[in-house]
């Protein structure tokens, strides 16, 4: 499938740089959050509340599962735990190229910081609950990613820029 899909962790700027990249490459723009926000008439935060974690984890990978026959040709930016399951790592494989925006935990730190729209965020201490989630995903995204880029100095045209041609050359050679 002729997807680009970015993974990262939360503030890593998927949905930044995946709209960029989308008007870049005339291609939809999908976010998974967005479309589960949508489809379940509730914002995240309380889909947490109500529902639970679990909850959502099984709304994520449903809409996976609907994604491999109804979504093409887009950019598709999704939430920073879809990796964390062995079959959602499967499936964003075969939904396209997999690209990982990778960012140190000073970078996430300095845009998370301040943002009650981010559940798995609540709590006490944010730098070593940034810190523990980003050491228990990592593999998971590097495992997941076809590619990686490294953004911390970076902007996004930069970012886009690099994943065009990793996306060009790749088509060149086949
Ligand atoms: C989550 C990341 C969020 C959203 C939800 C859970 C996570 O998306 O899916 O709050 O577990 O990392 P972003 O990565 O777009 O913030």
């Amino acid at each position: 499938m002729n997807n680009i899909i970015l993974i990262g962790f939360m503030g890593a700027g998927k949905t930044t740089v995946g709209m960029s990249l989308a008007k870049e490459r005339h291609m939809q723009f999908v976010d998974t959050d967005e479309r589960i926000v949508k489809e379940q008439k509730q914002k995240i935060p309380e889909i947490f509340a109500t529902f639970g974690e679990s909850y959502f984890r099984d709304l994520e990978t449903n809409l996976l599962r609907h994604m491999q026959s109804d979504t093409n040709d887009s950019v598709i930016s999704v939430g920073g735990g879809m990796p964390v399951r062995e079959e959602n790592r499967k499936l964003l494989r075969e939904l396209g190229y997999v690209v990982f925006l990778s960012a140190s935990k000073e970078t996430i730190l300095s845009r998370v910081k301040n943002d009650g729209s981010r559940p798995m965020l609540n709590g006490e201490d944010l730098e070593s609950r940034v810190e523990y989630l980003m050491r228990e995903r990592k593999e998971f995204y590097e495992e997941t990613a076809h590619f990686i880029v490294q953004t911390d100095k970076m902007d996004i045209p930069q970012v886009v820029k690099i994943i065009c041609q990793k996306i060009d050359n790749k088509t060149k050679t086949g």
